[in-house]
């Protein structure tokens, strides 16, 4: 099992769009997959289910009114599974302040599942969600939109990391890779796109996603991209991305357990 959190702190760069298209990508190559959807948003839930804002969720197991077993959904794509998130997560970072070991309590509930990958979509927020999906990660992948802009305030989330690390004691939390999206072939586009290969360099991950309509189309059909439109750019894009990433971050077949969760 390996975790991985698709993390940045600014709305819209592409973040619900990857953890869905990237889990069924993975599927696509035999893994069996699990995403968690951590956004009181539950984009990503409406997107791979057609539901809104479902009880129960992942809020009850994040509050401890529910074990996870009882949140994990099957979807419409084959070999991915969720847990869904719904609104009352936006409220977790009051109702989350006083319980003990808050940034843990995901990862504690994943110990022992069974996938080969846990792929956790996050708020654009660097509050109690996003920490808890970081801490019950190792890898980190950070999509980033190559349109004017997107990089103000990306330091942001390296710097909660690079704490987090340091709080938590989690040495092993890492960007994994950067994942270029909304790619057209403009000036600002391909300007963007070099200022990310000098910043991130080996990190910044050669595939790119094109700024497409089917990845939006196949959202409103409750499909990944693989499933509605498997030809579109898009679609073949996410499927080299799912490539790209298991080379990168291999699969486990042991059964979850983040090590410093056992600790609380
Ligand atoms: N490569 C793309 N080309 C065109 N549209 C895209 C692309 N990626 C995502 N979109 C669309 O852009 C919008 C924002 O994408 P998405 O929801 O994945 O971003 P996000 O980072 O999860 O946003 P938030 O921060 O609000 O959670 C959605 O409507 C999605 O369908
Ligand atoms: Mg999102």
């Amino acid at each position: 099992m390996t975790a991985i959190c698709i993390a940045n702190n600014k709305g819209g760069v592409g973040k619900t769009t990857t953890a869905v298209n990237l889990a069924a990508g993975l599927a696509r190559l035999n893994y069996k997959v699990l995403v968690v959807d951590m956004d009181g948003q539950a984009n990503a839930t409406y997107a791979l289910t057609g539901r809104v804002h479902p009880a129960p969720s992942v809020y009850d197991v994040l509050v401890g009114t529910r074990k996870i077993d009882s949140v994990i959904w099957q979807t419409n794509e084959e070999n991915v599974w969720l847990i869904p998130g719904d609104g009352r997560l936006q409220n977790a970072d009051v109702e989350l302040a006083s319980k003990p070991a808050r940034e843990w309590r995901l990862a504690r509930a994943l110990t022992g599942q069974e996938f080969h990958y846990i792929i956790i979509d996050t708020p654009p927020s660097l509050g109690v969600l996003t920490q808890n999906a970081l801490a019950a990660s190792t890898k980190v992948l950070v999509p980033i939109s190559l349109t004017e802009f997107s990089l103000i305030g990306i330091d942001k989330l390296d710097a909660v990391i690079e704490d987090l690390r340091e709080q938590l004691d989690l040495p092993d939390l890492e960007i994994a890779g950067v994942i270029a999206t909304f790619f057209e072939d403009t000036t600002t586009s391909r300007e963007t796109w070099g200022i990310l290969e000098k910043k991130y360099e080996e990190r910044l991950l050669s595939t790119r996603i094109p700024k497409n309509l089917d990845l939006e189309k196949a959202h409103r059909e409750h499909e990944s991209v693989l499933s509605f439109a498997p030809s579109s750019t898009s679609g073949l894009a996410y499927m080299e991305l799912a490539r790209e990433v298991k080379r990168r971050v291999a699969a486990h077949s042991r059964p979850y357990n983040r090590r410093s969760a056992q600790a609380y």
